[in-house]
């Protein structure tokens, strides 16, 4: 919106903010061109039948309210944790924890830390609700940098996002690092250990962060997500274990009410004990990004060492161009500035089909441009 009515009632904090472009998703077209969506980090496979099965059940019983808190979600996230429930808060998907954390610590005039290049939502939060973003440059090898995020701390710091793997570039934080930060953090800041792509981590040899969360004096959140490895992306859960269970009230105080539906509360429990589902495509994820960092490195990308279920490479010709070549062939993948280099380009690992598929129209492409 532009003009008067804007300018009398929109807050500045608001009127700020980037429009979010609407989803890009031409009809499929067929055999010949199919659309291969690597570009929002989703599983390339439905959900196991039992999770299905789950959501139908409760789907046939839709005229009541869901549990706010997802009481027996959170027992068995405790159980499999070793987190207490009264610790344990859940959102709709790990985005409504993010913005959350925002709610919660910052009022105008505070500053809050993110990596960036990051995931989108930290500094849209931190803007949100009125806080001051402070943007700190990933490591080379993608990875966050812990050094100099605690360098950017100042007195008005209130919050710090990390990502481990993070996005979008899939670097992992060696334990050193993750001891560094919670140990060094100053105890008034609050520290969202973002885990949206925490079960690809551990596949990759990543550590247990809770153990290490656990030893910080100060608050601490670790949030992780069914979008991704549970591959519940369209269902939109996601959870929060946290160090106290004040903080989680004051998660649970600012959630928008039911904002976790039944349906989606029955498929993340079942997901839940569909164990073997997560770890084919554990295994799958972890080949075939294998598979493309090999093939794209063949022909002179230079891959980021990847813990998630993306592959981010810096590119020898302009990412923007190369990404939008891709688009016309229904390939979409995300483009991203990398400073120093022509850009990078963050591709989801799909299907086998699709690291074929991708690894072919990068070898034209690259030739064409
Ligand atoms: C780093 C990171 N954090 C959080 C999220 C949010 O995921 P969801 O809200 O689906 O749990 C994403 C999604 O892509 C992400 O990449």
């Amino acid at each position: 919106m532009t003009g008067p009515i804007a300018e009398r009632i929109i807050s500045p904090r608001i009127r700020r903010l980037k429009v979010v472009p609407p989803q890009v998703k031409p009809p499929d077209p067929g055999p010949l061109h199919p659309v291969r969506s690597l570009h929002l980090n989703e599983s390339p496979f439905p959900p196991a039948p039992s999770v299905v099965e789950a959501m139908q059940h409760a789907a046939a019983r839709i005229n009541r309210y869901p549990d706010h808190d997802g009481g027996e979600l959170v027992r068995a996230l405790s159980a499999r944790t070793g987190v207490a429930a009264e610790r344990i808060v859940i959102g709709a998907g790990s985005n409504e924890l993010l913005y959350a954390s925002a709610d919660i610590v910052l009022d105008p005039g505070h500053e809050a830390i993110a990596p960036h290049p990051g995931f989108p939502t930290y500094e849209k939060a931190i803007s949100m609700r009125g806080g001051t973003y402070v943007g700190v440059p990933v490591r080379d090898d993608g990875s966050v940098d812990i050094a100099a995020t605690l360098a950017a701390v100042t007195p008005k710091t209130r919050l710090v996002f990390v990502a481990s793997p993070h996005n979008p570039t899939g670097g992992m934080l060696a334990k050193a690092y993750i001891e560094r930060l919670v140990y060094e953090l100053p105890d008034d800041v609050l520290l969202h250990f973002d885990e949206a792509y925490y079960e690809f981590g551990r596949h990759a040899g990543g550590v247990e962060t809770l153990p290490i969360l656990e030893r910080r004096r100060g608050p601490w959140i670790a949030t992780r997500s069914f979008s991704k490895a549970y591959g519940l992306a369209g269902i939109r859960v996601g959870y929060g274990l946290t160090n106290a269970r004040e903080l989680a009230d004051a998660y649970r105080k600012v959630r928008v009410n039911f904002s976790v539906n039944a349906v989606a509360l029955a498929g993340a429990r079942a997901a839940l004990d569909a164990g073997s589902h997560m770890q084919a495509l554990l295994d799958h994820t972890a080949a075939e990004r294998r598979r493309l960092a090999a093939a794209l490195e063949g022909i002179g990308f230079e891959a980021l060492p990847s813990a998630a279920n993306f592959l981010t490479v810096r590119t020898p010709k302009p990412a923007p161009a190369l990404a939008a070549a891709l688009r016309e062939e229904n390939i979409f993948v995300l483009p991203f500035p990398w400073p120093g280099t022509p850009g990078a380009i963050r591709i989801t690992i799909g299907s086998s089909e699709d690291t074929d598929a991708v690894a072919a129209a990068m070898a034209r492409l690259l030739k064409a441009l």
